[in-house]
């Protein structure tokens, strides 16, 4: 199964994952921890990426689409993936089409996390990443169970550079005025199921989870 996670930055995408990914049996690919991966790495992928994402927009298509392209194409992908993060413009949806269809699968279901900008920007402001894993806290939802130290790996929590209270503004910028309008167009392709994301982490994930049910 072919599966998007759609939905704003702050939205609940990364903290509701692994939960999907789990559940169908698929890989989980985040094209934002890619990119941090790479930056970590010090590869020309991640300073490319790093120059967009520290500005909050969108790192170029053909760039993503390659990138996205080649990860789907590994083999523990053949039997669908979750995408989180992808695709952000309409062009990177039907590119993922065309390629999906060409390759005897398609995308077989968006679930989208619906989450009004006033609670997004509290999240994000509030959010902190482990530098190890990508594993996702909040200081006040959701806390490590020691500060600063990763309850799954025991790596440093810190606060991601996007997420700085001027980078978090142009992060959601660019998603109404680039990402937002992709949605009417995958509804019109896809079965999509809307989320509301403001409710609790695990209230979502047993609405997410029940998405994945046939309709
Ligand atoms: P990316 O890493 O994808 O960031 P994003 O879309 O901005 O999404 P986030 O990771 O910020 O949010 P999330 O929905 O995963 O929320 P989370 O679960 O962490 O992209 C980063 C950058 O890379 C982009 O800006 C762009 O430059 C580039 N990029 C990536 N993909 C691209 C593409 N396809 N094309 C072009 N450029 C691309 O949750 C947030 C916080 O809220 C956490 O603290 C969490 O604990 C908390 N929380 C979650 N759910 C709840 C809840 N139900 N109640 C209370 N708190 C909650
Ligand atoms: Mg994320
Ligand atoms: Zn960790």
């Amino acid at each position: 199964m072919d599966i998007i996670l759609f939905g704003p930055p702050g939205a609940g995408k990364g903290t509701q994952a692994k939960a999907i990914c789990d559940k169908a049996g698929i890989p989980h690919i985040s094209t934002g921890d890619i990119f941090r991966k790479n930056l970590k790495e010090g590869t020309a992928l991640g300073k490319l990426a790093q120059s967009y994402m520290s500005k909050g927009e969108l790192v170029p298509d053909e760039v993503v689409c390659d990138l996205v392209t080649d990860r789907l194409a590994q083999p523990d992908a053949a039997g669908g993936a979750l995408l989180d993060g992808f695709p952000r413009t309409e062009v990177q949806a039907k590119l993922l089409r065309d390629w999906l269809r060409e390759h005897g699968r398609d995308i077989d279901l968006v679930i989208s996390l619906e989450v009004p900008d006033d609670v997004l920007v509290r999240r994000l402001s509030g959010r902190r990443t482990c530098l190890a894993c990508g594993a996702t806290y909040h200081v006040d939802y959701n806390p490590p169970a020691v500060e600063g130290v990763c309850d799954v790996c025991g790596g440093q929590v810190v606060q991601r550079d996007d997420d700085r209270e001027e980078t978090v503004r142009a992060r959601l910028a660019t998603y109404h005025r680039d990402t937002a309008a992709v949605l009417p167009w995958l509804s019109e392709h896809v079965r999509v199921v809307a989320v509301d994301g403001t409710r609790s982490i695990d209230e979502v994930r047993r609405a997410v989870l029940a998405a994945l049910e046939p309709a």
